[in-house]
């Protein structure tokens, strides 16, 4: 059994087909990287294995069961987290009642879900700045907060969309770290990300896609040599 397979899924938005019968497993344990050119379907393959779109057509198999055609919550409660491309914590709130609120969401106990938010927040290097409000945070730490509010949810799988865009090298630096961290905690990772650095880095595994379809798969040298994905990112010339 696989720990994480999608099977020839495809998303049509109208006439388009921004995910087109792309097929790609997740061993358990490694941090699998998603690459590709601007739209080309990297965030919808997120919001099709987290159930935030229904599938055109194709099957997603998570530990084994079928996850397509579930509910969201159900899909987070299984252990698929995610983080979003534009973060939006609940500003008015603070570092710690936003983790709070996802890890209540997963367990219904508030002194279940707040002990667990402190820990996942001591975790992500925030324990400091837990009483601060999330408005008032950089860019960097909201990053970070988006990344707590995901494990307070305790995924098996965690999607991270471009959780580095926007970042300083130093902070970039911090966040390879703490999601290496996250992995070695025993979470098993897909990451989209489009600073190359980072997913030579991190990655055990490269998938590049391209109008929806698979250009290249494979060790993350292989990949970021592969001429077709060379050509996907800088043209022909
Ligand atoms: N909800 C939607 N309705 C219509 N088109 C969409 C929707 N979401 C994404 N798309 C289109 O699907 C394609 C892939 O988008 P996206 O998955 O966001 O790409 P990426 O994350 O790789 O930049 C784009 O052409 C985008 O405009
Ligand atoms: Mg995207």
């Amino acid at each position: 059994m696989s720990f994480f397979e999608a099977i020839d899924i495809t998303k049509h938005f109208g006439g388009l087909a921004a995910v087109n019968d792309l097929g790609f497993e997740v061993r358990q344990g490694e941090i699998f990287g998603l690459i590709g050119p601007n739209g080309s379907g990297k965030t919808t393959v997120f919001n099709l294995i987290n159930g935030y779109y229904p599938l055109t057509g194709g099957n997603i198999l998570f530990e084994g069961r079928q996850i397509n055609g579930l509910p969201t919550w159900k899909i987070c409660k299984l252990g698929i987290g995610r983080t979003f491309q534009v973060v939006k914590p609940l500003r008015r709130m603070t570092v710690l009642e936003n983790v709070t609120a996802s890890a209540f969401n997963h367990t219904g106990d508030l002194k279940v879900a707040k002990a667990k938010a402190e820990e996942v927040l001591d975790f992500c290097r925030l324990g400091h700045k837990k009483d601060f409000l999330a408005s008032g945070l950089t860019i960097g730490d909201r990053k970070r907060l988006e990344i707590a509010r995901s494990l307070a949810t305790s995924p098996k799988l965690l999607l991270l969309d471009e959780t580095m865009a926007g970042l300083t090298p130093q902070e970039q630096g911090e966040g390879v770290e703490l999601i290496r961290k996250v992995r070695d905690s025993g979470v098993t990772i897909i990451i989209v990300e489009h600073i190359m650095r980072v997913i030579m880095n991190l990655c055990d595994r490269i998938m590049c896609i391209s109008y929806g379809m698979k250009l290249a798969e494979g060790l993350p040298e292989e990949v970021a040599n592969n001429q077709d994905v060379v050509e996907a990112y800088l043209g022909k010339e």
